[in-house]
């Protein structure tokens, strides 16, 4: 199989992340005979310096043409002063909405030999897993007027939703459930927000096509309290955007570090991008200890979800877990593991263990 990857590091600690997922794509496509080619692209804070605007038409265009879509992260302090419309997170921003990746699938799993690396007892995180899917170009992200008036006394967001756009996130969702467990808990703030009712009856009416999926409405702040007090009660959650980009970042909790986390943004057709849930990181970059996990599982989801390549994906979430049961883990993880190593050796150590499996199979 022949296939185009746009890579956009971005910014921080985005580079090193991202070229550790490319790799490990390399050394998937070696071991199965697929040739992927690499297109580098710049986005955020590294295409504001180089092109004065953090997503160039250049690179909306190329990840329009591109299979797939590898990013790192966006941001950092030397942009945090600049105009909403000059700074890094609305490069990204826009190229979700520009190629309209509207259904944002995060999945939080526990790795059995991480259990004690979670600030939470290992009773309760043990067999947590769960998938988020987040709405990602609605709500509060993207309705207008969203600005600031009489310098500032006044200042105004805007939640705003068309209902189709719910449909489809919700379709998402039920459709996630039947490839897993068959349980869907909706979540949103129906007693407070107009959207959510709207959210609730679009939810009511889909689960007629479902009937073997189980619902639960669940208001949104006291699912944050069950996350992290019995997170093994999900499987399914669909909510919107800003909602799921919250709870994601509570949920990386159960993993043990925000820097294992994948995700995919996706599509109605097979083109999507893949980036790990943590951000650029300032505090850790150019420092060689960025877990590169996230970003190497992202790649597993882009292998699953734009080529369809099941057994390659499979592949990378094996060598993964196979160099976390043997005690190698990264800084970031709340427990030391037995062998604290950085970006590079971690990479390392995921390309060899691909080896290994390739010659043993
Ligand atoms: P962050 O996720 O960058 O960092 C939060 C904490 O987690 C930090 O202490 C960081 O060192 C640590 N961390 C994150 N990823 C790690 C990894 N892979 N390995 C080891 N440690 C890791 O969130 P933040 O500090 O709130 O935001 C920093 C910048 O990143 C901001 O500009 C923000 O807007 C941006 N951001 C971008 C994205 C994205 O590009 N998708 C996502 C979140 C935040
Ligand atoms: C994420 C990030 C982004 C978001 C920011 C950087 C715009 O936090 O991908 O989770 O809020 O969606
Ligand atoms: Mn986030």
């Amino acid at each position: 199989m022949h296939k185009s990857i746009v890579l956009l590091p971005g910014d921080g600690i985005g580079p090193a992340v991202t070229e550790a997922a490319a790799s490990v794509l390399q050394q998937v496509a070696a071991n199965f005979s697929h040739t992927f080619t690499f297109h580098t692209r710049a986005i955020g804070g590294a295409a504001i310096d180089a092109a004065g605007e953090p997503l160039p038409a250049e690179t909306l265009q190329a990840c329009e043409e591109a299979d797939a879509i590898l990013l790192g992260a966006v941001g950092g302090p030397k942009w945090e002063q600049h105009p909403p419309h000059l700074r890094p997170e609305k490069g990204l921003l826009q190229l979700r909405k520009g190629i309209g990746l509207f259904a944002n699938l995060r999945p939080v799993k526990t790795f059995p030999s991480l259990l004690d690396s979670s600030p939470l007892k290992p009773e309760i995180v043990a067999g947590s897993d769960l998938l988020i899917v987040r709405e990602l170009t609605g709500g509060l992200y993207f309705g207008l007027p969203s600005e600031r008036r009489d310098n500032g006394q006044t200042v105004v967001d805007t939640l705003h939703y068309e209902r189709s756009e719910i449909e489809r996130i919700v379709e998402i969702g039920f459709q996630s459930a039947m490839l897993r467990n068959k349980r869907l808990a909706s979540v949103d703030k129906a007693n407070v927000l107009e959207s959510s009712k709207v959210w609730r009856e679009v939810v009511d009416e889909k689960s007629k096509d479902y009937p073997e999926v189980t619902v639960e409405h669940m208001l949104v702040d006291s699912t944050a309290m069950k996350l992290i007090t019995n997170p093994t009660y999900f499987d399914v959650i669909v909510t919107e955007n800003l909602f799921g980009d919250i709870l994601s970042d509570e949920a990386s909790v159960l993993t043990g570090s925000l820097g294992l986390l994948p995700s995919a943004s996706l599509r109605k057709d097979e083109l999507g991008l893949y980036e790990p849930v943590h951000g650029s990181a300032p505090d850790i970059a150019g420092k060689d200890i960025a877990n590169p996990l996230g970003a190497i599982l992202s790649a597993a989801m882009l292998l699953r979800y734009s080529f369809g390549l099941e057994k390659e994906a499979d592949s990378v979430e094996a060598a993964v877990d196979a160099i976390l049961t043997k005690g190698y883990g990264t800084a970031d993880m709340q427990a030391a593991p037995a062998f604290t190593v950085g970006t590079e050796k971690m990479t390392s150590l995921v390309l060899e263990q691909l080896q290994t499996a390739k010659v043993r199979a």
